[in-house]
Formats: C-alpha cells, sequence, structure tokens
C-alpha cells in the first residue's frame, strides 16, 4: 500500500499528488457520469468503536457529494455512512462519510482504503494503516495535547506549530492520541468556519489516518446556528463510542484500552466561565442569506453551562462505579477541556463549577489523572482529594470565598506519585495555536504559586466602547498549593503516555509520563521577550511515574 497520496504539511490545500495521466482520464470519465461532484477524499481520520480491540470508524470528507462512498480493507467493501451539514453561518454544505470496521483481531495491524466512484485518485486510493488496541492487561503507549489549530496562519489563532505537533504524535507511535478539546477555533473565524475545520482535518490526516484520534470538545468547539450546543461542525465529522444517552450522543463518552477506562467528557456543561462563540461587536455577525438565519447582535455569547441537565454527572458517576467495580480495570483515565487546577495567569485558569460538580466523584472513584487543555501551557498537579474550603479571595473585594481548592495529599515532588490516594491533573493545551499562555500566577503577597477561579458567569458586559461587549476574566484567586509543576520556557508540547504491561513483582500497576517541550516555539517568549518560530524539535521536559496498588 503506498502512503504517497498523504497529505504535505501545512496549510490543507494541495491535498492530492498526481496520478497517472491514463488513470485520470477513466476517473474524470467516471466522474463525468457520476456528475460533477469532487468525492476525492480527504481529512480522513480513524476514531476507536465501542471496543477498540476490534473495531475503529473511518471517517472523511469530500469537496463534494461522493458517489458510493467506501473502505476497502482485506477483502471487504464497507459502504460508508454519508452525514452532510450545511453551516448555519456561511451556508456551505459540508459532505463528510462514516464507514464502521468491526470484526477485527485484538493487537493487529491493518491495511486500508478509502474511495469513491468519483474519487480523482480512485486508479490509486488514499491508503494508510493501523493497530487495533490489545487484549488484557497488556502495556501500550497513548499521547496527548489539546488547542491544537491549524498551520494556516490565515485564521485567527492558527499557527504553524500544530504541523509540528500532529509530526510528533506520529514519532511517537503511540497506539492513539488523546486530542482534548479546542480543535480549531473555527468559531473565531466564523464566516469561514468549513475552510478553518477543513485545514485543520487536512493537517491532522498525516497521523489520525494511521491512528484513532480521541476528541473532547472545548468551548471553542461552540459555534452560531450550529445544533443546539453549537457541536454540528464537530459531531459531523466525528464518529465517537456511544454513551447511550438520548439527545447527547458525541458529547462524552468512554471507552477501553487493556487494564485503562478512558473517560471524555464536555465540561462545557459544567464550567461558570462563558467563552463558547460570542460576537463583541460594534458590528453584528450577519449569516449568509441562504441560511435564514438574523443577525447575531453584539453581545450576544452562546452559553452551555447546564445544558444535560445533569445527564453527563449522572453518566459519569454510573461510569465511574462500574469502572471501579470491574477488576480488569487498572486505571481510570478522564480528558475534559477546560480546568479545575490550572494556575495559568494569562490564560483561564480553574473553574468551580468541575470542582462542585465532578472532583467529589473523582475523589469517590479514585480517578488517576485528569487531562485538560484550554490554557495554552503545561502544568502539573500533586495528587489531590478533598478540597480546603474558604481558601479564595475575591478579586474586587478581597472577600473569602469558598473556590473549593483541591487538597494536595502531598507537596513532595518524589516523582512517583500513588494515584490510589489522590488524583494528578495535567494542563496539556500545549497543541499547536498561536497563542501560548505560559506564564503563571504568583502570590505577591507570600510569594505562593496562585490561580485565577471562576465562581461565577462572566456573561458579556457592555464596555466604555459604544456597542462594544467583553467578557470578564477570573472572579476570584487563590494559592495553587496544588500546584507541582509549571514549564515556563514554552506554551507548546506532547505528553507520552505509557502504560506498562502486567506482571511486574511489586503488585503494583504503572504509568511512566514523559512531557516533551518544544522550546523556542512560542511566537514572543513571555518571559524573555524572545522572539521564536514554529519548530520540529520536542525534547524532554520531565518524566515521572503514576503507580497504584492492584
Ligand atoms: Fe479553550
Amino acid at each position: 500500500m503506498s502512503r504517497r497520496q498523504v497529505l504535505a504539511g501545512a496549510g490543507g490545500t494541495g491535498l492530492l499528488a498526481a496520478t497517472a495521466s491514463p488513470a485520470k482520464a477513466a476517473v474524470r470519465a467516471r466522474r463525468a457520469r457520476a456528475g460533477t461532484a469532487d468525492g476525492t477524499p480527504e481529512q480522513v481520520h480513524l476514531t476507536w468503536a465501542e471496543n477498540p480491540a476490534t473495531g475503529v470508524v473511518v471517517s472523511w470528507a469530500s469537496p463534494g457529494q461522493a458517489a458510493r462512498p467506501r473502505v476497502r480493507i482485506g477483502q471487504r467493501v464497507i459502504p460508508a455512512e454519508s452525514r452532510p451539514y450545511t453551516d448555519g453561518i456561511n451556508g456551505e454544505t459540508v459532505w463528510t462519510y462514516h464507514a464502521r470496521v468491526g470484526g477485527l483481531r485484538p493487537g493487529a495491524t491493518y491495511a486500508y482504503a478509502v474511495t469513491a466512484d468519483n474519487d480523482s485518485n480512485a486508479a490509486d486510493p488514499f491508503s494508510a494503516t493501523f493497530r487495533t488496541a490489545p487484549q488484557g492487561r497488556a502495556g501500550f503507549r497513548f499521547t496527548s495535547f489539546g488547542d491544537l489549530a491549524t498551520p494556516n496562519t490565515s485564521w485567527v489563532l492558527s499557527y504553524g506549530q500544530s504541523a509540528y505537533a500532529v509530526e510528533a504524535v506520529e514519532s511517537f507511535q503511540p497506539l492513539f492520541h488523546l486530542l482534548n478539546g479546542d480543535l480549531c477555533y473555527a468559531d473565531l473565524n466564523p464566516t469561514v468556519q468549513p475552510e478553518v475545520w477543513r485545514d485543520f482535518g487536512n493537517n491532522n490526516h498525516t497521523s489520525a489516518a494511521n491512528r484513532p484520534w480521541m476528541p473532547c470538545p472545548g468551548n471553542h468547539e461552540v459555534e452560531f446556528n450550529n445544533g443546539p450546543q453549537g457541536f454540528t461542525s464537530y459531531l459531523t465529522r466525528y464518529t465517537l463510542p456511544d454513551n447511550r444517552v438520548p439527545g447527547f450522543g458525541g458529547r462524552w463518552y468512554s471507552f477501553r484500552v487493556g487494564s485503562v477506562l478512558f473517560v471524555s467528557l464536555d465540561a462545557d456543561d459544567v464550567v461558570y466561565q462563558d467563552a463558547g462563540a460570542f460576537v463583541a461587536g460594534p458590528a453584528a455577525l450577519t449569516p449568509a442569506a441562504s441560511t435564514g438565519h438574523p443577525p447575531i447582535e453584539p453581545g450576544t455569547s452562546f452559553y452551555l453551562r447546564g445544558y444535560s441537565a445533569g445527564a453527563q454527572t449522572a453518566w459519569l458517576e454510573r461510569t465511574l462505579a462500574a469502572g471501579r467495580r470491574d477488576e480488569s480495570v487498572d486505571w481510570i483515565i478522564v480528558q475534559m477541556h477546560q480546568c479545575a487546577a490550572s494556575s495559568s495567569a494569562t490564560g483561564n485558569g480553574s473553574d468551580l463549577g468541575i470542582r462542585q460538580e465532578w472532583l467529589p466523584l473523582f475523589d469517590r472513584y479514585q480517578v488517576d489523572l485528569v487531562l485538560n487543555g484550554h490554557d495554552h501551557d503545561h502544568e502539573r498537579s500533586f495528587p489531590v482529594r478533598g478540597a480546603d474550603a474558604e481558601a479564595g479571595h475575591e478579586v474586587a473585594t478581597g472577600a473569602v470565598v469558598n473556590t473549593l481548592r483541591p487538597h494536595p495529599v502531598t507537596t513532595t515532588d518524589s516523582g512517583v506519585f500513588d494515584t490510589s490516594q489522590g488524583t494528578v491533573h495535567l494542563i496539556l493545551g500545549c497543541g499547536g495555536t498561536d497563542a501560548p499562555l505560559d506564564e503563571y500566577g504568583t502570590d505577591t503577597a507570600d510569594g505562593q504559586r496562585q490561580a485565577k477561579v471562576f465562581t461565577r458567569a462572566n456573561r458579556p458586559a457592555l464596555t466604555s466602547t459604544p456597542d462594544v461587549y467583553a467578557r470578564a476574566g477570573a472572579d476570584a484567586v487563590e494559592d495553587a498549593i496544588w500546584s507541582a509543576r509549571r514549564d515556563t520556557s514554552t506554551g507548546y508540547g506532547i505528553a507520552v503516555f505509557d502504560v506498562e504491561p502486567a506482571g511486574s513483582e511489586s503488585g503494583q500497576a504503572s504509568i511512566k509520563v514523559t512531557h516533551y517541550h518544544a522550546v523556542g516555539a512560542d511566537p514572543v517568549n513571555p518571559g524573555t521577550g524572545a522572539k521564536g518560530a514554529p519548530t520540529p524539535d520536542y525534547t524532554e521536559f520531565e518524566t515521572f511515574t503514576l503507580v497504584r496498588p492492584r
């Protein structure tokens, strides 16, 4: 199988390498019969099916409507489901396809090809290989970051590092990658959302066609006029494991690989902060006439807190309880976009909503690790369990406020942490976006690390400029005694997790975590003022080990 049609890096244009001209002529003839639409596959990506040991879903898009879109794997031809949608701002129709590939062998490598009758590469269609998950207590590697964006710097918050970040995933050859929200910031480019998603998909494709990339929604997946939570662009492009909660498919889900239960959440449902789609003004955002939608007035934001009316939290409790009852599960790892424990000074910081709704469940069911994006940096907490009361102060008045500050079970940075005693939080918003936020808070009064905390909604408020609105930052601060390590040298990196195979004599399960970072990639380093540029060099920042008794 050839990979020569895999995308060449940046920009997401020029998807297809040339094919031999007789083949092209045949394709042109076939396309003429099929109509004028271009069904050539692009943005190819994999996700796990319900059981990662036996199934994947192959998803892709095409510029026009594909005729008989399908996947070939071995002797099988699997028809794809067509799932088009029309963007609610610019009225463009996007064509996506999803083929469920089941009945696979665990821990096996498969080759597949993606094509359609009107594929301009039909004579030599796009092809790639992937590996299914192992069965039982086997070792495996996964990687994670969030806040990726695209390499096309025409778009707001896109930056060249996002191409190197995708290459970094490939360089570590993980079984799969966790992409923890804020995928491409299409909502910040509201009149061209499908184009931004296309560049995102074509950038990821160089890795996500070879191994599943499992996403969660972030605040920037929330788009005006695109479904009840604004997730139509996101949900149409991904087929994710079924959570069996009617009306909320794809927003949250879980899956098992080896002895690890992975739980992916949508924190938009519980956070106080208002950070989804927003029209700041002074002009209204006017959708294309074809959409039939009225102008969206300045000061309008798409605020989601409470959208599932408790359905997600109830599902989370059921899922965690079942996981901890299951003796074949050693580890529970959660990914969500927004943060319960971030001390970023220039980013968003922490949110009381997650601490109220979900941290008690993480304590009760001994969640080992929580992976977040949102703040474009890297921070690691000590293991935390329970909360310190009355540890926060309101920014405006200095009054004491209960931020439910996560309580560290140790403040010794030993490099080995027993997560049966407390949950480690990692901030990994270090993908590739053009807004590195590697500045962290310090309490000038006592020199302690300081975190901002949202304890209430920061809905849009009119500024001193007529018709211009803004959303305030976090309303409280606390001494971040839970913060163990902060990367001040760059806002870019990738975390690599090696789940150790069974059979260690110590009776402990372990996960080795290595964080690699791209020093010098910051457009401007906030600490030194040095100007940087995108870099392919990811070097080790730190290694630590999680253990838990079996
Ligand atoms: Fe975010």
